[in-house]
């Protein structure tokens, strides 16, 4: 791993606003961008459309071992997800997606086989990396850490007002169930559970607008 080429680590819960602030980050350095959270997408989306089933950790890992994804950063949405040549950025974003990556996301295997991917990303001059284990154990040597958090109905709402936007067919209610669940699953997994890392500054976005999210994590790296 490159111990000079500087990360920051990016996690928290779905919906914590990593993605948005992430990508607002990554272009003002000018630095790389890691979406974590659509390799795990990506993976579940390719077995689904294999015929590859979600306990088939063989087959999950092959896949793995040949997806070849690419993250395009553009200002002021979100980014394009390249998987295998194919742009299926939409599709990941949907809430069975999450679902499906998120019951992936525990197999030891699959980690492991996801690890190398990710820690290629990082490259001169610099990495913003989203997920939930960057600074855990993706980017343990990361030079900045911040874990974002928001309560659950904050962040159920923007999952529903972004996912709306995108002309899915979204139940509020539904969604704070989902977010809850995948939060549980996520922080209760034996491998790289949902925490933060002890070095980590921990933000609350409840209360906060973007800009002002943004300047803190600005103000740290500064
Ligand atoms: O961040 P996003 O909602 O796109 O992530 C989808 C799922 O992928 C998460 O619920 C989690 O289970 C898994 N994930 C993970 N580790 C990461 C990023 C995502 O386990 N670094």
């Amino acid at each position: 791993m490159n111990s000079i080429t500087p990360v920051l680590a990016l996690d928290g819960p779905s919906g914590s606003g990593k993605g948005t602030i992430g990508q607002i980050l990554a272009l003002k350095f000018g630095w790389y961008y890691l979406d974590s959270g659509a390799i795990y997408r990506g993976l579940a989306w390719l077995a689904q459309n294999q015929d590859v089933k979600a306990d088939d950790v063989e087959g999950l890992v092959a896949l793995a071992d040949t997806m070849k994804l690419i993250c395009h950063v553009q200002e002021g949405d979100v980014a394009q997800i390249e998987i295998n040549g194919q742009i299926i950025t939409d599709e990941l974003r949907s809430d069975e997606a999450g679902q499906l990556a998120s019951e992936i996301a525990p197999i030891p295997e699959v980690r492991a086989a996801l690890l190398k991917m990710q820690r290629r990303c990082r490259k001169a001059p610099g990495l913003v990396a989203d997920g939930r284990d960057m600074g855990t154990t993706v980017f343990p040597d990361a030079q900045f850490k911040v874990y974002l958090t928001a309560s659950a109905e904050i962040r159920a709402k923007r999952r529903f007002d972004q996912l709306k936007s995108k002309g899915f067919d979204v139940n509020l209610a539904r969604l704070l169930e989902s977010i809850q669940a995948r939060d549980v699953r996520d922080s209760s997994r034996a491998e790289s559970p949902l925490k933060p890392a002890g070095d980590a500054i921990v933000l609350d976005t409840s209360e906060l607008s973007i800009d002002e999210v943004v300047a803190r994590i600005l103000d740290l790296v500064n």
